[in-house]
C-alpha cells in the first residue's frame, strides 16, 4: 500500500486479483493534441498527454479549465473537435456504434453525483454497467446470468457495501452510492476508470474512503485512473501523478512533490492571496481514529 494511504479502512480486503494485475507497461494510453471547441469557445485546447502503463493520475485546476469536456471527450461521450486518443496502438477517436460503446465500457465512467437510478435496488444498479455486452431483449426483461449477480455481489462486497444489495440506492448515504457507482463500473472489467470530481459532493469521511476504493483499485487490479479532482490536497495525496489544466491546456505535468504552492498558484491563475485552504477538503484533518469512529457510527444506522 502506498505511504500516501494513511487510513486502514475497514471493509474487507481486496484478495481476488483480477485479471488485470501485473499487466505491467503494455496498455500504452496516447492523447495527441486533442481539441474541443464550442462555437469560439476553446474548451480544451491540443492537449497531448501519454500513460505508459497503469497510474494514478488526478487532473486539478478552476472552475471552467477543461477537466470535464476532457474526461468526456475520451469516453467518446463528447466527440473531439481535433486530435487523436491512441489505447494500445488503436485509434478510438472515430469508432462509432458497436465499437464505440466497447470503448466506453474499457473506459468507464464515474459522476460527481453518482447517476445511479435511484428508486431501483443497488445490485441491479451495479448489474447496469453490464448493459453494453447484453442483448435488448434480456435488458427489457431484466434478465441477467447467475454469474453476472454473483459478480456483482462479490464486488459489492469488495467495496464493504454487499449488506446494503437489496435496498434502493437513494436509501443510501452519498459515500455509499458513490462506491455504488464504482461498483457498476467495476462490472464492466474497464482498463481506465475516469471520475469526474467524484467526491466533490461527500463530507470528508466519504470523501476519503472513496478515494481509497480507486486507489486500491489501481494498485490491485492495475487499471488507470484518471480522475478530475477539486482540490489540491486530494491529488497530492491519492495521485502518483497530477495534471493541471489553464483555460483549455495543460500547464503543469509532474509528481505530487513538484506541485509546491507556487506551480499551484499559476495552475489556478490565482493572485498573491491564493491560499491552499481554499482547495482543501480537510480530509487531511481527520486523524485515523476520527475515521474509524464516523465509520462505525455509519455502520451502526
Ligand atoms: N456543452 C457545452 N456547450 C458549450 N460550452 C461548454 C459545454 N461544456 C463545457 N463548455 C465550456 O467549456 C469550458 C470548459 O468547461 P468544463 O470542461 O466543464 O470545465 P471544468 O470541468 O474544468 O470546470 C467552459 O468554458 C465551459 O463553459
Ligand atoms: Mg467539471
Amino acid at each position: 500500500m502506498s505511504q500516501k494511504l494513511c487510513v486502514n479502512v475497514a471493509y474487507p480486503l481486496f484478495n481476488s486479483p483480477s485479471q488485470h494485475a501485473n499487466h505491467g507497461g503494455s496498455r500504452v494510453l496516447k492523447i495527441e493534441t486533442l481539441t474541443k471547441c464550442f462555437g469560439q469557445n476553446i474548451a480544451v485546447d491540443k492537449v497531448s498527454i501519454t500513460v505508459e502503463r497503469p497510474a494514478m493520475i488526478g487532473i486539478i485546476g478552476r472552475s471552467g479549465a477543461g477537466k470535464s469536456t476532457f474526461l468526456r471527450m475520451l469516453n467518446r461521450l463528447t466527440d473531439a473537435s481535433s486530435g487523436r486518443i491512441v489505447f494500445e496502438g488503436r485509434d478510438v477517436t472515430t469508432l462509432r456504434g458497436a465499437q464505440k460503446r466497447a470503448w466506453q465500457s474499457q473506459c468507464a465512467m464515474i459522476f460527481q453525483q453518482f447517476n445511479l437510478v435511484s428508486r431501483m435496488d443497488v445490485v441491479s444498479n451495479v448489474l447496469h454497467g453490464t448493459l453494453n455486452r447484453r442483448s435488448t431483449l434480456a435488458t427489457m426483461f431484466n434478465l441477467y446470468p447467475d454469474s453476472d449477480i454473483h459478480r456483482a455481489i462479490e464486488i459489492l462486497d469488495r467495496l464493504g457495501i454487499a449488506d446494503h444489495a437489496p435496498k434502493r440506492a437513494e436509501a443510501l448515504s452519498g459515500g455509499q452510492q458513490q462506491r455504488v457507482a464504482i461498483a457498476r463500473a467495476l462490472m464492466q472489467d474497464p482498463r481506465i476508470i475516469l471520475a469526474d470530481e467524484p467526491i466533490a459532493s461527500l463530507d470528508p469521511m466519504n470523501a476519503q474512503i472513496v478515494m481509497d476504493a480507486l486507489r486500491r483499485i489501481h494498485e490491485e487490479d492495475g487499471r488507470t485512473v484518471i480522475a478530475n479532482l477539486h482540490t489540491l490536497d486530494t491529488a497530492r495525496r491519492f495521485c502518483d501523478r497530477v495534471i493541471g489544466m489553464l483555460a483549455g491546456r495543460v500547464v503543469f505535468d509532474g509528481t505530487p512533490e513538484q506541485l509546491t504552492t507556487g506551480v499551484a498558484r499559476d495552475i489556478y491563475g490565482a493572485d498573491a492571496s491564493f491560499s491552499e485552504e481554499s482547495t482543501s477538503t480537510s480530509i487531511e484533518t481527520l486523524d485515523r481514529g476520527t475515521v474509524r469512529a464516523l465509520r462505525d457510527a455509519e455502520a451502526a444506522v
